[in-house]
């Protein structure tokens, strides 16, 4: 713990050190700026992109019921029904993924696509299957690597009403059903696996909503204005439930499939990069609790089996255990990790939670705010709650590596979102986009230089999509998407610069290469901190 304590001061530190602040430098990346073989992709997932949700034999999902139940906790009312009909024009957009130059697209299968209700005995929906062959088949036929993630968010209805779905462990063997499914049918080309999708966003959404916003199956305490559930014990057991499939599931490809088919399988987390407020120790302890509680929560039994030692302490029986059995399935489990960053947090100490309303949300005594004394701690977004902070990315890929025995990862998601103008100008000449993505690449670059492992990047997003609770209020995208005129697409001029990029092989000095020499990073931290 000590060690960890110095490396918030040491990190808060190094942003006066090397002081990047917002003269960044703005030549484009290319591909030589980066390792043989790193991988460029963008991300989606099946509820935001595909529409077609009463189509094909597809049962209904929670996130169908969630928003035709009550639109009002989605921004503007709206749902996936059609979402981008990525169902029906995937053939269109995979040719713009080539001409833009991925190496790589992010994908969701919809669980209830391929098992209408859930289970085998609901049988097996071949057109589900059909269309995932099909676009792995077209992706595939293009170029383009499929990285698939199994679980992101779209649970069948059925197994919500008949087991409340996650809360119970009856769902660790269906999941392991479904993905079996997933590995047999689609396993002989789909060679990069992952199991879930933000289990934080999922279980503080959909079960708390605290710090995300409620999310389906739009559960939580009834002083937080939900109709059933519980925030202060559901999250955890909702948590564990989402651990312990991603370990089945990694366990099933690793026993029987992963022999033949020669893939990897991994899991993908969120999580902002915390600040302490102050340089007061209590601050910088809330900082600490404050990323255990959203990045620790998973991580850590991933790595060692086990919760952070400070929330055992705080939760007590409000958080579940693992056997050995399970821990060592978890502590085997991961193949390489996928990462979601999108913005950085200040964490300032809270004396005690408030005893009355207790929920995941308020556990970690951390207020987080996105400013210090009225100063923001970066450029404000369309999103109202995310800053562009790429220095946390580069903190975050460094703390993973000397905290969490230097996993393979990729950033399977970061991104900025616009609020929608409605003018279609605006809403494609993204100049504030094509400068988040170039700082934040060259500080995965730096993160490289230092020794952290990171073999790919995908920007979130390849179109702009059905973002959840705020519906389509924000736009994410490389490529613009016109609701209004038949769904049409049109590149960004983001998505140009990233065309633009991808293409350029030839060797480009960037100047933080002489900003920031390896050797001098890596003794920097090596000195201070970390010696673990
Ligand atoms: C930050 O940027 C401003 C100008 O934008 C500059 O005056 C200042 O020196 C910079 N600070 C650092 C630490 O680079
Ligand atoms: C970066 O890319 C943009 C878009 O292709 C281009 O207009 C600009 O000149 C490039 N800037 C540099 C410094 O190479
Ligand atoms: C608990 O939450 C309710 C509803 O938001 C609020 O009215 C009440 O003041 C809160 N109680 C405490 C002790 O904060």
């Amino acid at each position: 713990m000590d060690n960890l304590l110095f490396s918030f001061s040491f990190l808060c530190t190094l942003s006066v050190t090397f002081g990047l602040n917002n003269s960044y430098d703005l030549s484009n990346f290319s591909r030589s700026s980066f390792p043989p073989g790193f991988v460029f992709g963008a991300a989606s997932s099946a509820y935001q992109y595909e529409g077609g949700v009463f189509e094909g034999g597809k049962g209904a999902s929670i996130w169908d019921t969630f928003t035709h139940k009550f639109p009002a906790k989605v921004s503007d009312g709206s749902n996936g029904d059609v979402a981008d009909d990525f169902y029906h024009l995937y053939k269109d957009d995979v040719k713009l993924m080539k001409t833009i130059g991925l190496d790589a697209f992010r994908m969701s299968i919809s669980w209830s696509r391929i098992l209408p209700n859930g289970k085998l005995s609901g049988g097996v929906n071949k057109e589900g299957i059909a269309f995932y062959n099909n676009l792995i088949n077209e992706l595939l036929a293009n170029g383009i690597t499929p990285f698939v993630t199994l679980f992101h968010w779209d649970l069948p209805q059925a197994l919500e009403d008949e087991y409340r779905g996650f809360l119970s462990p009856l769902i660790i063997n269906y999941f392991k059903d479904f993905v079996d499914i997933c590995f047999k049918e689609f396993g002989d080309r789909v060679k990069n696996w992952i199991t879930l999708n933000e289990p934080f966003s999922f279980a503080n959404g959909g079960y708390d909503g605290g710090v995300v916003g409620n999310l389906a199956p739009w559960r939580c305490s009834a002083w937080a204005n939900c109709q059933h559930g519980n925030s202060a014990t559901e999250p955890y057991v909702v948590a564990h439930h989402l651990l312990l499939c991603h370990a089945q599931a990694a366990k099933l490809y690793k026993q029987t499939y992963q022999p033949i088919q020669k893939g990897q399988i991994g899991v993908t987390l969120v999580t902002h990069w915390i600040v302490p407020y102050s340089s007061s120790i209590f601050d910088v302890k809330a900082a600490q609790r404050a990323l255990d509680f959203m990045y620790g929560w998973f991580i850590h039994p991933l790595v060692y089996g086990e919760y952070p030692t400070i929330m055992r302490e705080i939760l007590g029986h409000r958080l579940p255990e693992f056997t050995e059995v399970q821990a060592a399935a978890l502590k085997e489990s991961l193949d390489f990790l996928g990462l979601n960053y999108y913005t950085g947090n200040y964490a300032a100490h809270v004396p005690s939670s408030n005893g009355a309303n207790v929920s995941s949300s308020t556990d970690n005594m951390a207020h987080l705010s996105t400013d210090m004394n009225g100063v923001p701690i970066g450029d404000p977004t369309g999103v109202s709650s995310f800053y562009v902070y790429p220095k946390g990315l580069r903190d975050l890929l460094i703390y993973t590596k000397e905290r969490y025995n230097n996993p393979t990862i990729y950033i399977t998601e970061n991104g900025m979102g616009d609020l929608s103008s409605g003018d279609f100008k605006r809403d494609t000449e993204d100049s504030q986009r094509i400068d988040f993505y170039n700082r934040h690449l060259r500080v995965v670059r730096e993160g490289i230089e230092y020794g952290v492992n990171v073999k790919g990047y995908f920007a979130w997003a390849f179109l702009d999509n059905f973002e959840w609770n705020s519906g389509y209020t924000l736009r994410f995208g490389l490529v613009h998407v016109d609701y209004k005129n038949g769904l049409k697409r049109t590149l960004k001029s983001s998505a140009l610069w990233f065309k633009n990029c991808l293409q350029n092989t030839k060797l480009q000095q960037s100047l933080y290469f002489k900003l920031l020499s390896k050797k001098v990073l890596q003794a920097r931290f090596r000195k201070n901190i970390f010696d673990m």
